[in-house]
C-alpha cells in the first residue's frame, strides 16, 4: 500500500520582519481629497505634543486604503465614487473605474455631468479616467481572474494608483456564498498593487440602514480597511420627526464612517445632502439627546 508522505511544516523566512524594518517600509499616511464637500475633514491623524493629543485633519481619505461604500439603492454611493474619480482626475492622477452594473458609455455621461456640477470641464480630465466595462462584458463580470488581470494591465499601462469598483456586489450577484472569497481576492490584489480604492457594495433592504453590513453578509466590511455608510429614511413617526427635525413624509439622508483602520475619523452621524445639480455633500451632524 502506498504511504502518503506527510508534508513537513516549513519555516517561511519571507514572512518574518522586525518591527523596525516593517515601520521603515510603511507608507506615510496622507489624505486624498474626495470632491465631496464636508467629507475630507472627517479623517485625521493624531500627534502628541507636550502631552496633549493634537488632531491633524488628513484632508481626504487615507492613501492606500481600501474602503467600502455601502447603502441601499438610491443613497448616493455612485455619486460619491464618481465625485472622487473626477476630483482625483482633476488633480492629474489616473483612476481605474470598474463599472459592473452600468455600461461605460452611461457612466461617462454621468461623469461628464458630475464634472460640470463640480465646476470642471470633463474634456480636461477624461483621459485620466480609464473605464473597465464589466457591465457589458460577462467575461470580466463573471470571471474574477480575467477582471484582475485586466485591472493589472490598466494599472501598469496607465500608472493608476486609484481604483473604483461600482459595485463589488455585482461581482457575486446570485452567488452570495462567494462574497467573502471575491472581496478577499479583490482586497489582496488592491493591496499588492498599492491602490487607494473605493468599493461600492449594495445593502439588502432587510439590513439595518446605518450598519456596515452589505449584501453577502459581513464579508465586505470585515475584510476592507474601513466603511462609509449611506442611508435614506422616510420620516414616519413623531419620534423620528423630532430626531431629524423634519415633518413626517420627508426623506432624510444620513452618512456615517463605520470604522477605518488606517487613521482616526469622526464617529458622528451626519445629514447627507444631494444638491439640485446632483452633487453629494455632507451636512451638519445629527444632534442626539
Ligand atoms: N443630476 C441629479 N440631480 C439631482 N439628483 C440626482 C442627480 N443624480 C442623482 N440624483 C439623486 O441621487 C440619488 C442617488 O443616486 P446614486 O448615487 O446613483 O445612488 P446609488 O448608487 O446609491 O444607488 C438618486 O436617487 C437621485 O435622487
Ligand atoms: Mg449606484
Amino acid at each position: 500500500m502506498e504511504v502518503r508522505e506527510i508534508e513537513r511544516p516549513q519555516v517561511i523566512e519571507e514572512g518574518i520582519i522586525t518591527g523596525r524594518r516593517a515601520l521603515k517600509a510603511a507608507p506615510r499616511i496622507e489624505g486624498l481629497p474626495t470632491g465631496v464637500e464636508g467629507l475630507d475633514g472627517l479623517f485625521f491623524t493624531t500627534e502628541i505634543i507636550d502631552n496633549r493629543v493634537i488632531k491633524k485633519p488628513l484632508g481626504g481619505i487615507p492613501c492606500l486604503s481600501v474602503l467600502n461604500i455601502t447603502g441601499s439603492s438610491d443613497t448616493g454611493k455612485t455619486l460619491l465614487v464618481e465625485q472622487f474619480a473626477i476630483k482625483q482626475a482633476s488633480l492629474g492622477r489616473n483612476v481605474a473605474f470598474i463599472t459592473v452594473e452600468t455600461p461605460a458609455s452611461f457612466v461617462s455621461l454621468s461623469l461628464n455631468e458630475r464634472a460640470r456640477a463640480m465646476g470642471l470641464r470633463f474634456e480636461d480630465i477624461e483621459d485620466n479616467i480609464i473605464l473597465i466595462d464589466a457591465a457589458s462584458h460577462g467575461l470580466l463580470r463573471e470571471n474574477l481572474p480575467n477582471l484582475l488581470a485586466t485591472l493589472a494591465h490598466v494599472i501598469r499601462t496607465y500608472k493608476t494608483g486609484i481604483t473604483v469598483i461600482d459595485s463589488v456586489t455585482g461581482l457575486y450577484e446570485h452567488r452570495e456564498m462567494l462574497a467573502r472569497t471575491v472581496v478577499r481576492q479583490v482586497y489582496n490584489f488592491l493591496k499588492k498593487w498599492h491602490q487607494t480604492a473605493l468599493l461600492v457594495s449594495q445593502k439588502r433592504s432587510g439590513h439595518e440602514e446605518l450598519t456596515a453590513e452589505a449584501a453577502g453578509g459581513y464579508a465586505v466590511g470585515h475584510i476592507v480597511d474601513g466603511t462609509m455608510v449611506l442611508a435614506k429614511e422616510l420620516v414616519m413617526s413623531q419620534y423620528s420627526a423630532r430626531l431629524f427635525g423634519k415633518p413626517p413624509g420627508d426623506i432624510v439622508r444620513l452618512f456615517r464612517i463605520d470604522g477605518c483602520r488606517l487613521c482616526g475619523h469622526d464617529t458622528r452621524t451626519f445629514f447627507l445632502e444631494i444638491t439640485d445639480t446632483g452633487l453629494l455633500r455632507i451636512g451638519p451632524p445629527l444632534r442626539t439627546g
